[in-house]
């Protein structure tokens, strides 16, 4: 593999991923970006332009993506509207890229038959009870909650059919929640990291009792090149680091590391639909392909988490004011949203 394409290499994971192969591999990269209000081109800043390119542009169009697919070996597909809360609130970009996007680069490769790999998520499964013993295995049905996640599904399953019906060659991976540098901070972990450096107070949603399974951005990034590697054609792989807190301890653990009381926080109304807890069984990935995560001290994780976003506020501090202005007028339509059906919160 000499040259791939990496679609949403500026958002969050998918520029730690090409970081991750820059620095691993000889592999020249094309990153396909679409730089939404979540894509950052500076979170691409220092890799060498011989190695790596920036094409800004839409996975939902068709001829810019022929053209890039027809010149690379594999493709990464990691672009997508990525965010639970926002698709509560305007769905329509979730259906446009997690969908019609998956499937106009599904098209291209199958023209071009060019190894494909799609990045998805462990939310297609649904959510498991906080005292169930299991986890998510690849078997486990499809069950999504929220817009994000159902369309996240849809695009699994173009994926599988189109392996099925025309020969792509085509791998899966569903991942847990992911954390480390360059996150947007409208997501949990930065969004408490930076308000605390904001001097504001962190929001945990409802009684915060709900579980996460936390696997740092590096570990996703070698699970993912290990699969592209030594995948089996069609197969799907479960990707996870055995990472299972619930919010409150999460929360309690970065106020306590910042110099702050576990509980300086505020409860907020909760998320509409809010998952209860995601569980990873990644044995498949651990006893058929030899992958081993290497970054499963979340404390050293965290607490490095929260030096990078201490060291660059000039990443950050714009997308900051934006998000908590978003966040505050969600925050309404949340609360009248959860009165009308009676939930509680
Ligand atoms: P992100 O929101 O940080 O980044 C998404 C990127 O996709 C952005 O750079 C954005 O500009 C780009 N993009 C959006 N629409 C596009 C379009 N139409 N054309 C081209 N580019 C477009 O997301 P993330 O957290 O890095 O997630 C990346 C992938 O990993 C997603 O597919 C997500 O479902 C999956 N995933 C995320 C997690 C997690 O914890 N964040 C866990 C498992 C799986
Ligand atoms: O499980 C994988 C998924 O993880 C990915 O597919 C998604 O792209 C990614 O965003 C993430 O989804 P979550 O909804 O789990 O992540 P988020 O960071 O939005 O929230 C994590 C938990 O924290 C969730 O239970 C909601 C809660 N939360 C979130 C925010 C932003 C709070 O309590 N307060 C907050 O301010």
């Amino acid at each position: 593999m000499k040259r791939i394409l990496v679609t949403g290499g500026a958002g969050f994971i998918g520029a730690n991923f090409v970081r991750y192969i820059t620095a691993h591999t000889e592999v020249h990269v094309v990153v396909v970006d679409l730089l939404t209000y979540a894509g950052n081109p500076e979170s691409l800043k220092g890799l060498p332009e011989e190695r790596v390119e920036l094409r800004i542009g839409d996975i939902t169009d068709a001829k810019l993506v022929d053209e890039l697919v027809s010149s690379v070996d594999a493709v990464v597909h990691f672009a997508a509207e990525s965010h639970n809360d926002n698709s509560l609130h305007d769905p329509a970009p979730f259906v446009n890229t997690n969908v019609i996007g998956t499937f106009t680069l599904l098209e291209a490769v199958r023209r071009h038959d060019v190894r494909f790999h799609h990045i998805s998520t462990d939310e297609v499964y649904g959510d498991l009870e906080l005292d169930d013993p299991g986890r998510f295995t690849e078997t486990t049905p499809y069950n999504p909650s929220s817009p994000y996640s159902s369309t996240k599904a849809a695009s699994d399953l173009l994926v599988r059919a189109w392996v099925r019906s025309f020969g792509v060659r085509a791998t899966l991976s569903n991942c847990s929640n992911n954390y480390g540098p360059y996150q947007h901070v409208e997501k949990f972990i930065p969004r408490q990291i930076t308000s605390i450096l904001n001097g504001e107070r962190p929001k945990l949603y409802g009684a915060g009792t709900n579980v996460r399974d936390w696997i740092h951005v590096d570990d996703h990034s070698s699970a993912v090149w290990t699969i592209l590697q030594h995948g089996a054609m069609g197969r799907t792989y479960l990707i996870g680091a055995d990472g299972e807190q619930n919010n409150r301890d999460v929360l309690g653990s970065i106020l306590e590391s910042m110099g702050h009381e576990r509980d300086a926080f505020d409860m907020v109304t909760d998320r509409p639909g809010h998952d209860l807890r995601y569980a990873i069984d990644a044995s498949s990935l651990r006893n058929e392909l030899g992958w081993r995560p290497q970054r499963q001290d979340f404390s050293e994780g965290l607490a490095q988490t929260i030096k990078w976003y201490r060291e660059n506020r000039w990443w950050w501090g714009l997308l900051k004011t934006q998000t908590e202005e978003r966040y505050s007028a969600q925050e309404t339509t949340n609360a009248r949203a959860l009165a009308a059906r009676g939930t509680e919160q």
